[in-house]
């Protein structure tokens, strides 16, 4: 089983979020699955990148966007895209020297971290974006 399963109940109603928000999900969920089938670290380190990446991707998207729209929380907003970012580097780093591994204590803070967000603080720029003309 998935450890995170979509719902609609994470969604903020504007389907590019949306969408990154799955692919976030689906990422941690291989990541647990990298752990589960004892992937490569290799194959686990891909993962781990890419998931790196992505964020920093998402992140940016939706900076833009609470930037383009004056929202008023944006700098509150961005410090904990910040803040979650170092973890996930820090945690990258850690795999890479062997100093941590693939657990369901850094599994499960994925997991918190980006369930807690979007239905915190990632919904309250919703209606700014879509009174902007965002669906
Ligand atoms: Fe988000
Ligand atoms: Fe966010």
């Amino acid at each position: 089983m998935a450890l995170i399963t979509w719902s609609d109940k994470y969604s903020v109603q504007i389907k590019e979020i949306d969408d990154q928000h799955k692919v976030l999900v689906g990422m941690i969920n291989d990541l647990h699955d990298a752990m589960k089938q004892a992937k490569s670290k290799e194959a686990s380190l891909e993962i781990i990148n890419k998931m790196a990446e992505y964020t920093k991707y998402h992140f940016s998207t939706e900076e833009k966007y609470m930037k383009r729209y004056a929202y008023p929380d944006y700098s509150e907003h961005k410090l904990e895209h910040e803040k979650f970012i170092e973890n996930v580097l820090k945690f990258k780093e850690d795999y890479e020297k062997g100093k941590a591994g693939i657990s369901y204590d850094i599994l499960n803070f994925l997991k918190n971290w980006l369930v807690g967000h979007i239905q915190s603080t990632d919904r309250k720029y919703a209606p700014l974006f879509i009174e902007n003309g965002l669906n």
